[in-house]
């Protein structure tokens, strides 16, 4: 049984990569209503400017909005010195994008925008903060996965390379930090209804009974945190992910393969 407050358990401020749309505004709203000061970041500045108000207003805490291109080489560096002057006691590796489409018919630069988005941001913020956290015996970070890591996703394989990654990463810092009062986590959401399908050129129709919201998604999360290496949302979910490991591999990628390819 997890003890204290929130601040008590993490400290006084949390810092969420994109905070400006989708998951990773739920989860500034859910941390701001525990009364966790936030660190918003994202590219659209006026978006994290109106979040943070409204998270002042609504929940009496403090934030900081730090708009920021997660691509760009110096980017973690830069959110370092941004928040220097503040101890952040929770890191929500969230900012993430997808992209549909057979292979060869992709632009190899948006790939690999993809992967330093999705994989090697979440690394280098967590090389800047993570030590810091280990100092003060306390912290938290959480690696926004999917359930498209539980199987290959055809005409969505780099995404569903990059969710692995992520799953792996929190469920084996999960491992390496429990004893030292840090809290690792991996979350696999399925079908949220966020910004993201559209920017990955999905088909909203497909998802069926599988959509779920933010809302109930970061809830998840947050419930789980210290006590599970990660968390898949909706057991509808975890039974589809766990199927992987009963039927044949090969069965798993082609159905997660019909559900992409029904997508225009
Ligand atoms: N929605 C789903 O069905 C679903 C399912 C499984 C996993 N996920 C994962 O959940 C995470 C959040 O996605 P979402 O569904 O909330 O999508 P979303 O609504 O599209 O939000 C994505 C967030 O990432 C930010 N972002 C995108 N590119 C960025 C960049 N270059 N630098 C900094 N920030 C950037 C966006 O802000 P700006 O545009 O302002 O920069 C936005 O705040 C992602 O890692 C995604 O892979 C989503």
């Amino acid at each position: 049984m997890l003890k204290g407050s929130w601040k008590e358990r993490y400290g006084d401020w949390a810092l969420v990569t994109g905070a400006s749309a989708g998951i990773g505004e739920e989860f500034c709203r859910q941390l701001a209503e525990k009364g966790m000061n936030i660190i918003l970041v994202a590219r659209r500045g006026d978006r994290l400017k109106e979040l943070g108000e409204e998270l002042s207003l609504n929940f009496g805490v403090s934030t900081r909005e730090v708009p920021m291109d997660l691509i760009l080489p110096d980017a973690a560096e830069k959110i370092d010195n941004a928040v220097a002057d503040l101890e952040v006691g929770l890191l929500v590796n969230n900012a993430g994008f997808g992209h549909l489409g057979r292979f060869h018919k992709k632009s190899a630069d948006r790939d690999a925008d993809m992967i330093k988005l999705n994989c090697l941001a979440p690394v280098e913020l967590t090389h800047k903060f993570l030590p810091k956290m280990v100092d003060r015996g306390q912290g938290a970070v959480i690696f926004v996965a999917s359930t498209a890591a539980y199987q290959a996703t055809p005409f969505f394989s780099v995404y569903s390379a990059t969710k692995v990654f992520n799953l792996f990463l929190g469920e084996g810092l999960w491992q390496e930090y429990k004893k030292l009062g840090i809290d690792a986590m991996a979350l696999s959401p399925g079908y949220t209804k966020t910004e993201f399908q559209k920017a990955a050129g999905l088909n909203e129709d497909v998802g069926g009974i599988l959509w779920e919201t933010p809302d109930n998604v970061v809830r998840t999360a947050l419930k789980n945190l210290g006590k599970k290496p990660s968390v898949i949302h909706g057991g509808l979910n975890r039974f589809l992910a766990f199927s992987g490991r009963i039927f044949p591999r090969k069965w798993s990628i082609a159905v997660a393969g019909m559900v992409s390819k029904s997508r225009p």
